[in-house]
C-alpha cells in the first residue's frame, strides 16, 4: 500500500485539490485500491471544516471531488505515511521542523517537484486572491500529480 499526504497550510485549498487530482487520476487508471491518500494543514486555523467553496466549484468543473475535512498535520504522520508533500517552502520548512528522524526526512518532497509541463516551484496559496488563482491551483495539482505517478511508476 502506498500512503501519500499532501500538506498545505489551512488544507481547505491546495492540499485537498492536490488529494482529489490525484485519487481522479488513481481512479481513472483503476489504481485507487492500491493507495491511501490524505491531506492535512501545517496549522489548525480551520480544523474540521470542508475545503473552501472555491476550491470545490473550481474542481467540480472538471469532475474532481474533493472529500477531505481539514485537519492539522502530525509528527506521527511522518511514521504513517510514505511520502508527505508540501505545498509550498513554508509549508515544507514546516514540516521538516516537526520531523523527528533523519530517515523519515526523506519522505519530504515538494509537489513541484514532480511539475510535467508547468514552471511553478510551488504550489501558490490562492486564498486571498480570485478565481484564476484557483484555476491555476487545479493545473498545477493535476500536472504534478502526473508526475508524481510517474515517479511512483504504478
Ligand atoms: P491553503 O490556503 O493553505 O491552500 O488551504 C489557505 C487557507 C487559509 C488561510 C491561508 C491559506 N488562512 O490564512 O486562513
Amino acid at each position: 500500500m502506498n500512503k501519500i499526504l499532501f500538506v498545505c497550510l489551512g488544507n481547505i485549498c491546495r492540499s485537498p485539490a492536490a488529494e482529489g487530482a490525484f485519487i481522479f487520476l488513481l481512479k481513472k487508471r483503476g489504481l485507487f485500491e492500491q493507495f491511501y491518500v490524505d491531506s492535512a494543514g501545517t496549522s489548525s486555523y480551520h480544523e474540521g471544516e470542508r475545503a473552501d467553496s472555491r476550491m470545490r466549484e473550481t474542481a467540480e468543473k472538471r469532475g474532481i471531488n474533493l472529500p477531505s475535512w481539514s485537519r492539522q498535520v502530525t509528527s506521527d504522520d511522518f511514521d504513517e505515511f510514505d511520502l508527505i508533500i508540501a505545498m509550498d517552502k513554508k509549508n515544507y520548512r514546516d514540516l521538516s521542523a516537526i520531523c523527528s528522524n533523519n530517515e523519515n526526512l526523506k519522505k519530504l518532497k515538494m509537489f513541484t517537484d514532480f511539475r510535467q509541463t508547468m514552471g511553478h516551484d510551488e504550489v501558490p496559496d490562492p486564498y486571498y486572491g480570485g478565481k484564476k488563482g484557483f484555476e491555476e491551483v487545479m493545473d498545477l495539482v493535476l500536472d504534478c500529480s502526473e508526475g508524481l505517478l510517474k515517479y511512483l511508476k504504478v
